[in-house]
């Protein structure tokens, strides 16, 4: 397992290019789930400088708080409320450049401005955890982070669903 991580390139393209081989390795051969996505969640949150990114957990129908890095957070979203419960209810990904342009945003701090919000599924296609990234600034997520963070989805689906 690496040690530190150290992300290259001016643009955000490079810089996950530069993060993602990285992030492999970081959690290759990690057989606790929660230690390999906790890792994650930090390599994602200073290696890229974003605000906050962390996971929520479907349990007992609602979403609750699990690892993440950045300020304390919301411990519990409903179903269908929020950016994330938008995301869980309609299985998709979903960019806010404005967070108080979305109906219902649930601000969690007042300084998220913008998030990308990913669903992340169990092997019967089911949505078993949301993946929430935020920025302090405006409008900060486009077409590539989505394009990335799937990549990171995909390597957290591998783990808990192994
Ligand atoms: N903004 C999210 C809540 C989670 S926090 O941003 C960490 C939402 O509206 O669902």
């Amino acid at each position: 397992m690496a040690e530190s991580l150290a992300v290259s390139g001016s643009t955000r393209k490079d810089q996950y290019t530069s993060l993602l081989p990285q992030l492999k390795a970081l959690v290759e051969g990690e057989t606790d789930k929660w230690a390999a996505l906790g890792n994650i969640m930090s390599a994602i949150k200073y290696g890229m400088n974003f605000f906050w990114v962390g996971l929520y957990v479907v349990k007992n129908n609602e979403l609750v708080l699990s690892s993440f890095q950045g300020t304390v957070a919301c411990t519990r979203i409903a179903f269908g409320k929020g950016v994330c419960g938008h995301c869980w209810k309609e299985k998709k990904i979903i960019i806010v450049d404005n967070v108080d342009l979305f109906a219902g945003h649930i601000a969690c701090s007042s300084e998220s401005k913008s998030e990308i919000v990913l669903p992340v599924f169990d092997k019967k296609g089911e949505v078993a955890m949301v993946f929430d990234v935020d920025s302090e600034h405006l409008a900060h997520f486009s077409q590539t982070d989505e394009k990335y963070l799937k990549e990171v989805v995909l390597i957290i689906e591998k783990i808990i669903n192994a």
